[in-house]
């Protein structure tokens, strides 16, 4: 584990000092976020509600009063990351016994109370339905108490509050239209650490949205587990997306994630029949065999999912598309997994997510399935699924050269400032060459002329 010299922490907190000038009053909080979108939008809702309560936010977490981590635990190497980042922390504040942790989000719900006994560095656990308790927390916490709230919700969806931005992309946001999970596929902890299924009212995401197209925002990403289960009093998420994207033809929308068990046609027609509405789906698989999506519980077989591929591909023909792999689920076999394979040739994916099974305790399969695929054989059909996806990718893309796209820019591209990065509907990520009259959320034709696995590189189209 890294240690801390002192002499850097000195320094860094000499930073601090020049950095708050101005600003005696205000707390200073820094929030490090992990896993999917989800908890990044979450983390938006905790800032708006830090600064409501003074607190201003920092970059660095050696000028920081209060460090909080917005944790997962979808997996277990995503819970060992926060853990080997809390050793820093822990070193951290020996230096500096005036900072204040807090873990939220999906670990702090999920281990509870084990948080605090374990370690005694740590200030705060809130779980992700917990976020309106941060004022009492944060008085509590004043006072020199540790502090944990991990009441999961049956209505809570923060509806209320306007999610705080502190990202520089001041050109897509996210805004979440539903929480919690109600599926519980086998190998899943999240309706475990986010609790039932809840939906916003139309009427408050549709506020969100103006008051970020106010903003300047260009697209906006609604956000669910599932998103296809949206319902709010009659509105279903066709509904709501036709509603969204009625909003402003020039701001885009895009959404995420689509179950395949309970897509419906008619979020296909409202897709084709807006031009603002993204032509990208991500439709995890996790697996292509019969056996193995059953002991899942994802509750479709190959043959509904191929369907759904199907109907896509009829009602919107230049629709992309992206998934989720889980290689070495309990008891799969050799043969088994070949065919996630041939699904994924089939379906030609734009792009995919892989991961190799991880046993989260207390979830189904943990209960009654032996974790049996040896590492090795897990992380060698990892390499299998990442090489073919690759290849996949390449080959999508090599089709896409000669084609002109509209592309949202973004941000300077990261490997050269001379370029700029957007993407096209179809959620493809495009560099090409910066002109001066074009800015950050301006759209932009871009003939493609060459392309690697993981990019679209082009120049502008006049
Ligand atoms: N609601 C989304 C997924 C959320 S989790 C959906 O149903 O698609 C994101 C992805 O993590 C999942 O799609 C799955 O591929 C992966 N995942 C979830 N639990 C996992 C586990 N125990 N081991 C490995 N991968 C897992
Ligand atoms: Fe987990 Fe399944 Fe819910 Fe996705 S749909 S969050 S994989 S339980
Ligand atoms: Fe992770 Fe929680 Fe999202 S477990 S994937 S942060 S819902």
């Amino acid at each position: 584990m890294a240690k801390i010299k002192s002499e850097k922490i000195i320094d860094e907190k000499k930073q601090g000092a020049v950095y708050s000038q101005g600003a005696k009053n205000t707390k200073n909080a820094y929030i490090e976020t992990y896993g999917c979108q989800m908890n990044f939008s979450d983390t938006e809702i905790v800032a708006s509600m830090l600064s409501a309560e003074g607190y201003g936010f920092v970059k660095e977490k050696y000028n920081a009063d209060l460090i909080l981590l917005n944790t997962c635990s979808v997996r277990d190497n995503a819970e060992q990351k926060v853990w080997n980042k809390l050793e820093h922390y822990k070193q951290l504040k020996k230096q500096n016994p005036n900072v204040k942790i807090g873990i939220i989000g999906c670990m702090a719900e999920r281990l509870k109370n084990k948080i605090l006994e374990n370690t005694d560095y740590v200030d705060i656990v809130l779980g992700p339905d917990a976020y309106k308790s941060l004022p009492d927390v944060l008085d509590k916490v004043a006072e020199g108490e540790r502090a944990i709230n991990v009441k999961l919700s049956r209505t809570e969806t923060y509806e209320d509050i306007f999610p705080l931005k502190l990202s520089d992309n001041k050109v897509s946001a996210y805004i979440s239209i539903m929480r919690g999970c109600n599926n519980m596929c086998s190998f899943c902890v999240v309706p475990f650490t986010r609790g039932r299924e809840r939906s916003r009212s139309l009427k408050s995401i549709l506020e969100e949205v103006e008051k970020l197209v106010e903003a300047g925002y260009k697209e906006v990403y609604l956000l669910g587990q599932n998103v296809d289960s949206y319902k709010y009093e009659d509105i279903t998420f066709a509904k709501l997306l036709e509603e969204t994207a009625k909003i402003a033809p020039s701001v885009r929308v895009r959404f995420t994630t689509s179950h395949p068990k309970d897509m419906t046609d008619d979020v296909l027609e409202t897709m084709a029949k807006y031009d603002n509405i993204c032509k990208y789906i991500h439709l995890p698989i996790q697996a292509g065999n019969n056996r193995i999506l059953e002991l899942m519980r994802r509750g479709y077989t190959k043959e509904w999912y191929l369907e759904r591929i199907k109907r896509i591909r009829e009602i919107i023909p230049d629709c992309a598309l992206s998934t989720d792999i889980i290689v070495g689920f309990p008891t799969e076999t050799e043969a088994e997994f070949r065919e996630t394979l041939e699904v994924m040739e089939e379906v030609h994916y734009d792009s995919a997510y892989m991961f190799y099974y991880s046993e989260r305790p207390g979830t189904y399969a943990a209960r009654k399935f032996i974790d049996d695929i040896p590492m090795e054989v897990k992380k060698r059909r990892l390499q299998e699924v990442i090489r073919l996806q690759n290849q996949l990718s390449l080959e999508s893309n090599k089709r896409d050269i000669g084609k002109v796209f509209e592309v949202l820019i973004e941000r300077d591209a990261r490997r050269d400032k001379n370029y700029y990065f957007g993407r096209n509907s179809q959620n493809k990520k495009i560099i090409f060459p910066k002109t001066e009259e074009l800015k950050y959320g301006d759209y932009v034709n871009v003939k493609i002329n060459k392309v690697t696995s993981a990019t679209l590189i082009g120049e502008i189209e006049r």
